[in-house]
């Protein structure tokens, strides 16, 4: 597990659908280790979900579920604090600020922007500005270590460069937040093979209903050798994602099993769907109280804004006198 200590630890989480099990392995089990040792902020970019939502009522649904998913999933407020983007709004202001410091070509060479315009997202001003609201996000609170994949990693020596550049013009105002690219376990292969990802449509919801985990997991891609025949775990989608919820022990057996022969797949997918059940069984249970608790979850995110807006606010008035902008209402 990650050995870092005593950081202000922050993390973004786009609220974009149901949460599956390579976004727990590859993010939010690193997210909810660092509570233990650190000072850790997560919101959920809500602002950001606005250059690709504008639909209220799914924007307002995926926000509340990402809190749903990262308490039930483990997250202690009394540890770390969870809060909504938009609840601190200081963090479009000090966007303007780094927005008059970042070149146009910065942002022209973000692979992220391309990558979605060549999907077809129509290229709004907002998504192309992505990278300098990202790079408030984490400023805005004195970040140290910023826990992302390796797909946001331009996005942080971006948001260094943004940060080097307003304290080269202003002074030193910024704290330089270092990138912790989290190691990923695996990467977590989806139902026909592929990385999983809501974009391929073969992901596994961690708290999908029982049912539909039965289906999706009976419908794994696996190879036609016959039953009685040895089976090479290592290219083997069902031992992968076993792998993950099983002990040491109970991946060798099923990999001995595998290799010894009269061992099929879909014995292996019925043990798989068992281990998942277990793994994520507490989970699964705090999450429906939580359905049935939403005061308790509206009331984590207030406390999680209050305190995330102190920060913010005290930050910003730093930014502000650096630059010369004078305020008169405070
Ligand atoms: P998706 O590809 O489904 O859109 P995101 O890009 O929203 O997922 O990923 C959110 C986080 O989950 C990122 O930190 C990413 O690295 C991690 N993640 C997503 N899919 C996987 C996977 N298949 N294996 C490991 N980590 C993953
Ligand atoms: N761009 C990140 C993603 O798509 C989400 C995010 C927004 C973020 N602001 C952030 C992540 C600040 C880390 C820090 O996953």
């Amino acid at each position: 597990m990650l050995d870092i200590k005593n950081k202000r630890v922050l993390s973004g989480i786009q609220p974009s659908g149901d949460l599956h099990i390579g976004n727990y392995f590859g993010a939010i089990k690193q997210h909810i280790a660092l509570q233990e040792n650190n000072d850790c902020f997560y919101f959920i970019a809500n602002y950001h979900a606005l250059t690709s939502i504008n639909d209220r009522e799914k924007l307002e649904k995926a926000t509340l579920e990402v809190a749903l998913d990262y308490l039930a999933l483990g997250l202690d407020p009394e540890k770390a604090t969870l809060f909504v983007q938009s609840d601190v709004p200081e963090v479009t202001e000090l966007a303007w600020f780094l927005s008059c410091v970042t070149p146009m070509g910065l942002l022209e060479r973000a692979h992220s922007y391309k990558d979605k315009i060549s999907k077809g997202i129509s290229p709004n001003h907002g998504l192309f500005a992505y990278p300098v609201l990202m790079a408030a996000d984490i400023l805005i609170y004195d970040s140290e270590l910023v826990p992302v994949g390796k797909d946001q990693k331009q996005h942080l020596e971006m948001t260094r460069d943004m940060a080097i550049k307003f304290n080269n013009t202003f002074g030193e105002t910024l704290v330089l937040p270092e990138e912790l690219i989290m190691p990923e376990v695996a990467v977590v292969p989806g139902i026909d093979g592929q990385k999983m990802s809501k974009s391929y449509g073969n992901t596994i919801e961690i708290f999908a209903p029982e049912k539909v985990l039965k289906k999706k997991i009976m419908s794994i891609v696996t190879d036609s050798t016959p039953l009685d025949a040895p089976k090479d775990p290592d290219s083997n989608n069902v031992y992968m994602l076993y792998k993950l919820f099983a002990t040491k022990e109970e991946g060798e057996e099923m990999r001995r099993k595998f290799l010894a022969g009269g061992y099929g797949y879909g014995e292996a997918k019925k043990e798989l769907l068992e281990k998942m059940l277990t793994y994520f069984g507490p989970a699964r249970k705090r999450r429906e109280e939580l359905l049935n608790n939403l005061d308790f979850v509206r009331d984590v995110l207030k406390q999680g804004a209050e305190k995330a807006r102190a920060k913010a606010q005290e930050v910003m008035k730093r930014v502000r006198e650096s630059a010369g902008i004078l305020k008169f209402n405070v």
